[in-house]
């Protein structure tokens, strides 16, 4: 059963990293998050894409029904918009279970995660986004919780200080994260399932921008959902984001029907850069290529260069750089390829070329 307010449940999800200045790939307003809502999928016949995730997901959750067990404890981890939230209410929803959604940062005490766990029924699922960012003491609390279903909480302080154990009903714990750098080994452990979730090839996310002028009840062809596809930087949200904004596009200038010509015009109306890259991405590249002049340089160099923390440099911007091959990783450290010179207009130095 998907509860009737679930998906104002997933709107109270913190959503993260809008920096720099406002872009239109960027911040994302209320309207973006109504838009986000309508769009996300709620069944596995809905979510395109992963095919390995999905199809793995299917049959465990069929076993799972058919004993008439909840499902194992799941991680999602992957960079930020790649669907790890929908997956969540996917997971519950395809279990007939109800879903509870929190974050990590939101569960500051024990006695927090003890409020949350001993509210749950037989079968519920757990999704605690930004799993990485819980603290030490609530992720010993949630260990026992994870293996064996009990709690083990403290009363009072000092000498008189107790400690009763509570049973909880056996549940699913849906995590997410960007970082799995960061998650700690025990926790890691305690996830029977674990996925990481890659980014979209342009015909996935032509598929889903397809999907979502449907929903959105906008007329569109096949070559412009492409168009918009191939600069959404493999990520769903982007592709959904730029839809709408060439939807509006076409409202105002056009007929209101996106064609190929209609796309490409509102793309180079809002500036939309042909790779998808970010304010970020470009920072980096600008970093690699003219500060750095192409040189193999170590990520704390780049983190400090750019200014980002190291790790979000690795988890967050650096798959989408690697994978479109504008930079590469070598022992000596990360370096602008040719591409990237292309991309920015730099003449590359003469041993680049
Ligand atoms: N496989 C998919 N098929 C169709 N739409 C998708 C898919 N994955 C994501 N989306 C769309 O992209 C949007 C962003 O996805 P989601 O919020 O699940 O990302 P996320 O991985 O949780 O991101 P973050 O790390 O920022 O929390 C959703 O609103 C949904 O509409
Ligand atoms: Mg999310």
């Amino acid at each position: 059963m998907w509860e009737a307010d679930s998906d104002d449940l997933f709107a109270d999800v913190p959503q993260k990293r809008a920096r720099g200045p406002r872009r239109v790939t960027g911040e994302l307003t209320s309207d973006d998050l109504d838009v986000e809502r309508t769009l996300r999928p709620k069944t596995l016949d809905d979510y395109c894409g992963q095919q390995r995730v999905r199809e793995n997901l299917r049959v465990l959750i069929q076993a799972a029904r058919d004993r008439n067990e909840p499902l194992d404890h799941v991680i999602f981890s992957g960079p930020p918009g790649l669907g790890k939230t929908t997956l969540a209410g996917v997971v519950a929803n395809e279990m007939g279970a109800r879903l509870h959604t929190t974050s990590g940062p939101a569960i500051e005490r024990t006695g927090d995660l003890a409020a949350i766990l001993t509210n749950l029924e037989e079968g519920d699922v757990l999704f605690v986004d930004e799993i990485h960012r819980l603290n030490h003491q609530v992720e010993e609390v949630l260990y026992p919780a994870m293996e064996d279903f009990f709690l083990d909480i403290v009363i009072g302080k000092g000498p008189a200080a107790r400690s009763i154990r509570l049973d909880i009903p056996h549940f699913t714990l849906v995590g997410a994260t960007t970082r799995t750098g960061l998650l700690t080994g025990p926790l890691r452990d305690r996830f029977g399932i674990s996925y990481r979730l890659d980014y979209y090839s342009v015909g996935e996310l032509t598929q889903i921008v397809l999907r979502s002028a449907t929903i959105l009840g906008v007329e569109i062809d096949e070559q412009a959902a492409a168009e918009i596809a191939s600069r959404s930087r493999g990520t769903p949200r982007l592709a959904n984001r730029l839809l709408k904004r060439v939807r509006d596009y076409a409202q105002v200038k056009a007929s209101g029907a996106i064609t190929w010509e209609i796309a490409a015009e509102a793309l180079a109306f809002f500036e939309i850069d042909e790779l998808g890259l970010d304010w970020m991405d470009i920072k980096i590249l600008t970093a690699l290529t003219k500060t750095f002049r192409g040189r193999p340089v170590g990520l704390t160099t780049i983190a400090s260069a750019v200014g980002e923390d190291p790790s979000t440099l690795e988890d967050v911007y650096e798959p989408y750089l690697l994978q479109t091959g504008l930079i590469t990783r070598t022992p000596q450290g990360r370096q602008a390829m040719p591409a990237a010179f292309e991309h920015l207009g730099i003449v590359p130095p003469a041993s680049q070329k």
